[in-house]
């Protein structure tokens, strides 16, 4: 709990600054860390700064309004939670505390698969709407148990990612044989026996893992039988094309996430804002589209809508507010989002989150 000691902080990226203070290397490395040269980290963040505002003048803005609804769920404003792993590295209560945080800023939490704490753990203590992440494990009958226990616990979606047949090469976990804390470990596979990462010599723990144990073979075939075990609406995360949003579509996905994986599956793909516009194109508001990479300010909130997402997630800076300060952090990160996003609404002449259009870019 760093945080008390520290003056106001005015933006994300201090507490980026604060959490890279506290943490240790290994933490914070595999925390913002990529895959291979990170060219991909840092256009997720360049590509928004390159998209420029059209600010409408003499628009009543003095009532704004900043609440929409995702897959008929009604949340204050349109940034989520996205799935992080691991989050016991950043404060003791981990997931717990990114459950609370988000239902008091009331948007939903989208829970990892490779949480500290287990699904039954979270939803005890969340009183707001939290999705379930998926990764598919080779074996289908544990895969078919996660979807289960997330479903009896109360998980209100199941988040299938796609991007991750393997683990991205990242060279800062190599370096750093990445391993988690020894008190900690993937809980939700505890019953499966997959619940620790292996100890490596010249590589990441859990690149050795997800190798060994994900199913690389995963294709668009298996959403029939995922739609098959579970009446849960399925998003589909990690999409970069039209052609494969398009495939979500016919396979029954109930949303999709334009997601890069924050660039750290494969090095050199394109900022997820910069495939947004063709994207949205194609999906011509069938199904809903959500997107996450590199958001850090309102005004990135505004872009990516107005390129046709329904909403963002944002992946690290909750991390960084968890290590700030627990569940106050991670929900201080959120409302200064949420104030950054209004105040640049007022500024922009749009005062609701549902006029937010293309005309608005310059
Ligand atoms: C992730 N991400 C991720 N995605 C997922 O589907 N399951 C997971 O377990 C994880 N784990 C994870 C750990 C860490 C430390 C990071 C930074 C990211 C990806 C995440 O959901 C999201 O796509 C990106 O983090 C979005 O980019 P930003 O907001 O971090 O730039
Ligand atoms: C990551 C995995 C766990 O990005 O999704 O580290």
């Amino acid at each position: 709990m760093v945080l008390k000691e520290q003056k106001e902080l005015v933006k994300i990226s201090e507490y980026q600054e604060l959490a890279q203070q506290s943490l240790s290397e290994m933490a914070y490395g595999y925390y913002v860390g990529g895959a291979n040269d990170e060219i991909t980290v840092n256009n997720n963040h360049l590509a928004y700064e390159r998209i420029l505002l059209s600010p409408k003048v003499l628009v009543d803005v003095s009532k704004r309004n900043l609440s929409t609804s995702i897959l008929g769920t009604e949340i204050s404003m349109p940034i989520l939670v996205a799935p992080t792993a691991f989050q016991a590295m950043a404060c003791d209560e981990g997931e717990i505390a990114t459950a609370k945080a988000c239902a008091k800023a009331n948007t939903i939490m989208i829970l990892s698969t490779l949480a500290n704490f287990s699904i039954e753990e979270v939803m005890q203590k969340a009183t707001g709407p939290v999705w379930f992440q998926l990764y598919v494990y080779k074996d289908r009958a544990i895969t078919k148990s996660l979807i289960e226990r997330a479903d009896e616990a109360g998980c209100k979606a199941i988040v299938l990612t796609v991007d991750s047949p393997l683990l991205g090469r990242r060279e800062r976990d190599i370096k750093n044989c990445f391993q988690l804390p020894k008190h900690l470990s993937a809980k939700n596979l505890i019953q499966a026996g997959m619940h620790e990462l292996p100890n490596q010599n010249n590589n990441s723990g859990l690149a050795a893992y997800i190798d060994s144990l994900y199913d690389a073979s995963l294709s668009w075939k298996d959403i029939e039988w995922l739609r098959s075990i579970t009446k849960l609406p399925i998003l589909i995360k990690g999409i970069m094309r039209a052609d494969d949003a398009q495939r979500a579509i016919d396979y029954g996905a109930s949303g999709i996430i334009v997601s890069n994986h924050g660039g750290r599956q494969l090095d050199t793909v394109p900022a997820t804002i910069d495939v947004l516009p063709k994207i949205s194109a194609v999906v011509d508001n069938k199904i809903e589209i959500l997107i996450d990479g590199g958001i850090r300010r309102g005004t990135d909130v505004i872009k990516a809508l107005a390129l046709g997402a329904k909403a963002v997630l944002i992946g690290r800076p909750i991390l960084w507010g968890l290590a700030a300060d627990g569940a106050d952090g991670a929900y201080q990160v959120l409302e200064l989002l949420q104030k950054e996003l209004d105040h640049s609404l007022a500024l922009l002449g749009c005062p609701n989150i549902s006029d937010i259009s293309r005309d608005l870019l310059a």
